[in-house]
């Protein structure tokens, strides 16, 4: 089926992010699950997209939401089974859309049955071989907060940079290299069309010696030049990896999750023998100004373009703020990727209003955008959640000082009313949604003129009718210092990042609109239109 389809696609297309415990739930038991995803990919092509990446639907504890997974070849029954996996993937082929699902290759859950063979072998042993076990710690931290080792009862430790249930894999060991690329083919041949891979900066670690500081305060963004990040050695991993892919029909891809700077390190993961895409987190990072978002488009085009690959665009994932409230601080620009417990709250419609300029701007890039689940509906982060319901281990890990990713993981709202606003027949019992949701729901969008579904839906479509995915960025110096402007083929961009409105050029048409124009015709604030 994958063969039928144009080839390539996966330059500039657009991939919606679907996080499966909260995108619809079918059976009812308060979490999302893979009949509930399949039950609701209409809306998907309703909307316009090429293509779902499914986070983690694996057999787990769930010690961090599926990201710590107990079997790489088999779905967690709170998901459903491989039948309903088939069934989706079936489904999604038939609509025109690709799935691309999550592969986690730097850590196992603790109850994986290696770990388990780990503990039980003893030191010394092949099994403890392929994870990291050592005598004595290092000063290295979990990225969650703490250290990133834990004593085990015979007194080595393991390294685990994530959660303590997330021990680990050796890389060094062709053991471990051996087992992935068989879960690679086991997924291919179920009919996948690419691997998203978590934390593929990380698989490859240079030992660092111990030393007395094991408490070092964790980095905001795991980033080089620390030894556990964005190594030489993981090149030769995703090289071999890009040889099976090429080795099945169609245009299977690889995307990488590398929280690598600056953008020239990110591009080493897509150099043509290896990946085919790699998150763009600086875009993701960049100021609600018009000089540092100007900056981050070139370099991330120039750094892309100079190995060959397409430039990815993001601004929303599960593990960040999400957008819309990012930008409700009008005075820190985007800085809060996580809030903290003394944060205010954001400015609501503020967020929102930046949020849909932001977006306007970013599906008028070439290359390829990432959308993340609700983002059309243009939901906020749940920023009130009471502190017992939390589940993001970052929260007890930072001894609750850092608030955790759950905000951004609520399951999202399709119908007004209702126990959980349509997500499902029941409450969404694994996080509570906001009394508010009632107006972000999808059915009050639809068909409404200005509505933040509407925005993207008609954003989509005239981005695929311009061809604007395979276009180029021609600056336009004229518009002003606090505004973006490019032209991407016949269309003009402009997005206003200033305070005062700004004229539009004679004679121009607007095809869409962030948000309304003043009452002379101009650009307000924090409003991108695409013109004619
Ligand atoms: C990145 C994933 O996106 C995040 O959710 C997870 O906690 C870590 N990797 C560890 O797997």
């Amino acid at each position: 089926m994958t063969t039928e389809l144009n080839t390539q696609w996966w330059r500039d297309a657009v991939i919606y992010q679907i996080y499966p415990r909260s995108f619809a739930d079918a059976d009812g038991d308060g979490l999302g699950d893979l009949p509930g995803i399949t039950a609701r990919l209409d809306h998907l092509v309703e909307l316009g997209v090429d293509a779902v990446w499914l986070s983690p639907f694996y057999p787990s504890p769930q010690a961090d939401a599926g990201y710590d997974v107990s079997d790489y070849r088999d779905v967690d029954p709170l998901f459903g089974r491989l039948a309903d996996f088939d069934a989706l993937v079936a489904r999604a082929h038939e609509l025109g859309l690709r799935v691309i699902v999550d592969l986690v290759p730097n850590h196992t859950s603790d109850e994986h049955p290696w770990f388990r063979a780990a503990l039980a072998a003893g030191p010394g042993s092949p099994e403890r071989e392929r994870y990291v076990f050592r005598d004595e710690p290092n000063d290295w931290p979990s990225i969650f907060g703490g250290s990133a080792w834990t004593r085990v009862d015979d007194g080595q430790w393991y390294l685990h940079l994530f959660d303590v249930k997330q021990p680990d894999l050796n890389w060094d060991n062709p053991a471990v290299r051996a087992e992935i690329a068989d879960v690679l083919r086991f997924w291919l041949d179920r009919g996948v069309d690419g691997f998203r891979v978590d934390v593929a900066h990380g698989l490859v670690k240079t030992w660092e010696p111990p030393s007395d500081t094991v408490d070092a305060p964790p980095p905001a963004v795991p980033n080089g030049p620390e030894p556990m990040w964005d190594q030489d050695g993981v090149h030769e991993i995703y090289r071999s990896w890009r040889k099976i892919l090429d080795e099945y029909p169609g245009e299977r891809i690889l995307v990488a999750e590398a929280w690598v700077d600056p953008v020239e390190r990110m591009a080493r993961y897509v150099r043509p023998d290896e990946m085919h895409q790699a998150f763009n987190f600086a875009y993701l990072l960049a100021p609600w100004r018009a000089d540092p978002v100007r900056e981050v488009i070139n370099s991330s085009i120039a750094a892309c373009r100079s190995v060959g690959a397409p430039t990815t665009w993001v601004l929303s994932n599960h593990d960040v703020v999400r957008h819309a409230s990012r930008f409700g601080y009008a005075e820190t620009n985007n800085e809060r990727v996580g809030i903290g417990v003394d944060d205010p709250q954001p400015d609501e419609a503020l967020g929102l209003r930046r949020a849909r300029a932001a977006t306007t701007l970013m599906l008028a890039l070439p290359g390829v955008a990432y959308l993340y689940q609700g983002e059309e509906l243009g939901l906020p982060e749940h920023t009130t959640l009471p502190d017992e319901v939390r589940q993001d281990p970052t929260w007890v890990r930072s001894g609750h000082t850092v608030r955790g990713r759950d905000g951004c993981r609520v399951p999202i709202p399709w119908t007004p009313g209702g126990p959980s606003y349509g997500f499902g027949p029941g409450e969404a019992s694994w996080l509570p949604q906001p009394e508010s949701w009632d107006r972000y729901a999808l059915q009050k969008q639809q068909g409404v003129d200005g509505s933040t579904y509407e925005l993207y839906r008609q954003a989509l479509r005239l981005r695929r009718e311009y061809r604007l995915g395979a276009g180029t960025v021609e600056w336009q110096p004229d518009a002003g210092t606090d505004v973006v402007s490019l032209r991407n083929g016949s269309v003009l961009v402009l997005a206003n990042l200033g305070t005062e409105p700004v004229a539009l050029p004679a004679g121009a048409r607007v095809l869409l609109a962030s948000g309304e124009l003043d009452a002379d015709g101009r650009v307000p604030a924090d409003t991108a239109v695409w013109l004619l």
